[in-house]
């Protein structure tokens, strides 16, 4: 048994990848063995899709329809092709990781910050050609993307983007509205952020942000970062925002699972191991008593050497499945067991 069948009957089990694991013969087996989705870490970032070096060279031209590189994506997508996987799309919008040029006059940072017409139209042209590149040369690949990552600061009132000082809120209806436009009727177009058990931001994002899409029938689903540390959130808490979310009738995915975990003795490794389960029974108890259409569950990371965490967190963190030369750890068979039984 391995996860993905183990999951089968309730959602697809996926991961994120670099390409420090897309060039590991061994990294990329584990992951045809174990998951049926991917994502990528960074490569289709807003910075890898638009073409620092040809807008900059030629702003005139390029000036409301960027000049747009799929380099980095591509041997995600021949990966995701070849092996049969599908992929999630990650992320056409965000603050972060995105250039600063790109919101001003002439892709010059030194002007001034674009007009709301440039920025729409920059906007639609960028989603229109990401999407159509990948559903030309892919089709059926990518199964869902996050149209909007991360739009609510950690004062849970809309972020002070560039994309929020330029355009207001109303960024994100634009953002869906060209999304719906040029996707693929069977792409789901997904809002991410994380924190979202946080009662406050929790309330803030259905009210402001999904409701709204939903009005308009602009959004599939909500998307779950789940950063989740060793004792933070109360699984009580992330199970009752969960139902929140699920009750709206949207898609939920869980988009980057992975939980900071910095001792690497067996006892805590257990706890870790526990902790994944009481996540995946939560998970698997909203799908089945139809409290929240969970359709998908990504680790933010292959193995513990491949986490984000230990950088971020300025401490080598063992916060996954599996580790060193793909070794499953306790925590996996625990998340496995779970599956397998419930199947
Ligand atoms: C956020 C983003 C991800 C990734 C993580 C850290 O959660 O959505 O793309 O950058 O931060 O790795």
């Amino acid at each position: 048994m391995d996860l993905k069948t183990a999951y089968e009957p309730y959602f697809r089990i996926g991961v994120a990848i670099s390409p420090l694991n897309l060039q590991n013969p061994a990294h990329c087996r584990l992951v045809q063995a174990e998951f049926n989705s991917f994502t990528c870490e960074n490569d289709m970032k807003p910075m890898y899709f638009l073409d620092e070096k040809e807008n900059l060279a030629h702003p005139e031209k390029y000036d409301t329809a960027p000049a747009l590189s799929f380099r980095t994506a591509t041997p995600y997508l021949e990966f995701a092709k070849k092996s049969g996987i599908a992929m999630r799309g990650h992320t056409l919008l965000w603050h972060h990781q995105t250039p600063v040029w790109f919101f001003h006059e002439g892709y010059d940072a030194d002007k001034p910050l674009a007009s709301r017409e440039t920025m729409l139209a920059r906007m639609e042209n960028y989603i229109h050609g990401v999407l159509d590149f990948v559903q030309t040369g892919y089709p059926g690949i990518i199964y869902a993307w996050d149209v909007v990552n991360e739009a609510v600061g950690d004062d849970h009132q809309y972020r002070k983007s560039l994309w929020y000082d330029i355009l207001g809120s109303d960024f994100i209806t634009s953002a869906f509205t060209f999304a719906r436009k040029y996707a693929d009727p069977s792409v789901a177009l997904f809002y991410n952020d994380y924190e979202t058990s946080q009662e406050e931001k929790c309330n803030f994002i259905i009210h402001n942000i999904l409701k709204p899409l939903m009005a308009e029938k602009l959004i599939d689903g909500m998307g779950l970062q789940s950063h989740l540390l060793m004792d933070h959130p109360d699984p009580e808490r992330y199970r009752a925002a969960l139902e929140q979310y699920g009750a709206l009738g949207l898609q939920i995915h869980v988009t980057e699972l992975d939980m900071h975990n910095a001792d690497p003795s067996p006892e805590s490794m257990h706890r870790l191991a526990e902790r994944y389960q009481q996540f995946f029974r939560i998970y698997l108890d909203a799908k089945i008593s139809g409290k929240a259409n969970i359709t998908s569950v990504t680790f933010w990371n292959l193995r513990d050497e491949d986490s984000w965490l230990t950088g971020f967190r300025k401490e080598t963190s063992y916060p996954l499945l599996f580790q060193g030369d793909c070794k499953p750890k306790e925590a996996y068979e625990a998340v496995l067991r779970l599956g397998a039984e419930a199947r």
